[in-house]
C-alpha cells in the first residue's frame, strides 16, 4: 500500500523548549496507526504540525506528497483534543449545518441515522450544552466522520467514555477503516491499540521509541502486555518526577 502519510526528520520547538527532536514514521494508506507515549509527550502536537497548524522546526511532514494546506482535496477528519467546539444550537441544527457545508446528499437523514446509532435519537432537538461531556463527544466525533473522510485524525477519541460507549465508539471507528478509511489514532488505552491498530509508534523524550506492527513491538520487549511495555519506557520517567515534586 502507499504511503498517505510521511514524517521526515520532524523537529519542532516552543521557545527553547524543544518537543520533538528527530521523529520520521510513515503511515501507509488504509492502516489505522497508533500514536502513542506520556502525557506531554508530543502526539498532539505532531498532529497539528502535520496539519499545518504548527509550522516545523525541521524536518518535512506530507500528506499525499506534499504538505497538507487547507483546501488540499483530500478529506480530512480531525477530532481535535479540545472538545465542546459547538454549544448553542440544537443538536440536530449544527449537525445539519456541517452537513450542508461538507456537500452532504441528506444531512438530516444522516444525522438521524447516527443519532440513533449513538443513542442520541431522544435529544435530537437538544442544545448542545444541556448534553453530558460524553453526548457531546458523540456530537462532535459525528460532525468528524459525515463526510467519510479518506484520512481520519482522531485525539483521545474515546477519552473520559464508559466501557459500554468506549467500545460502540470503537466499533465506529473499525467501520470507517472497514469503509477504507486510513484513521491516525492517539489514545492512552492499549486494549483499544490492540485491538484497532495495525502499526503503532511510541514517542518518548521527542524520538520514536518503538516503531512497527503491534506484534513487532511486542516482540521487541520479549512479548510483554502494551500495558507493561509502556510503563517500563515511562515508568522510571514518572518515578524521577515523584522524586523531584
Ligand atoms: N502552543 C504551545 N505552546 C507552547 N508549548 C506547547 C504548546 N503546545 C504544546 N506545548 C508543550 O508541548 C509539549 C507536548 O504537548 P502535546 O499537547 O503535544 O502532548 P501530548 O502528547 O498530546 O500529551 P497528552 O497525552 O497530555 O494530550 C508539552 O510539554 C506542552 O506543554
Ligand atoms: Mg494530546
Amino acid at each position: 500500500m502507499p504511503n498517505i502519510v510521511e514524517v521526515k526528520n520532524f523537529g519542532i520547538s516552543f521557545g527553547d523548549k524543544e518537543i520533538i527532536k528527530d521523529l520520521s514514521f510513515t503511515i501507509k494508506k488504509g492502516e489505522i496507526f497508533g500514536l502513542l507515549g506520556s502525557n506531554g509527550s508530543g502526539k498532539t502536537t505532531t498532529i497539528r504540525s502535520l496539519l499545518g497548524l504548527y509550522q516545523p522546526t525541521k524536518g518535512e511532514l506530507l500528506v499525499n506528497n506534499k504538505r497538507f494546506e487547507p483546501g488540499d482535496k483530500i478529506r480530512i477528519g480531525y477530532l481535535p483534543e479540545e472538545r465542546g467546539l459547538y454549544k448553542k444550537e440544537s443538536v440536530i441544527d449544527t449537525m445539519v449545518y456541517f452537513g450542508r457545508l461538507r456537500d452532504l446528499k441528506n444531512p438530516q437523514a444522516w444525522s438521524e441515522k447516527y443519532l440513533k446509532r449513538v443513542g442520541l435519537q431522544d435529544h435530537i432537538n437538544t442544545r448542545i450544552d444541556k448534553l453530558s461531556q460524553g453526548q457531546q463527544q458523540k456530537i462532535q466525533l459525528g460532525i468528524t466522520i459525515m463526510n467519510d473522510p479518506e484520512l481520519l485524525i482522531l485525539d483521545e477519541p474515546t477519552k473520559g467514555f464508559d466501557p459500554v460507549n468506549r467500545r460502540l465508539l470503537m466499533e465506529i471507528i473499525e467501520e470507517r477503516h472497514q469503509k477504507g478509511a486510513t484513521i491516525i489514532m492517539i489514545t492512552h488505552y492499549m486494549d483499544e491499540v490492540e485491538r484497532l491498530c495495525d502499526r503503532i509508534l511510541l514517542l518518548k523524550d521527542g524520538k520514536s521509541r518503538a516503531y512497527g506492527t503491534v506484534s513487532e513491538v511486542r516482540k521487541k520487549f520479549q512479548n510483554k502486555s502494551l500495558e507493561q511495555i509502556f510503563i517500563d519506557i515511562y515508568g522510571e520517567d514518572s518515578k524521577k518526577e515523584l522524586e523531584n515534586a
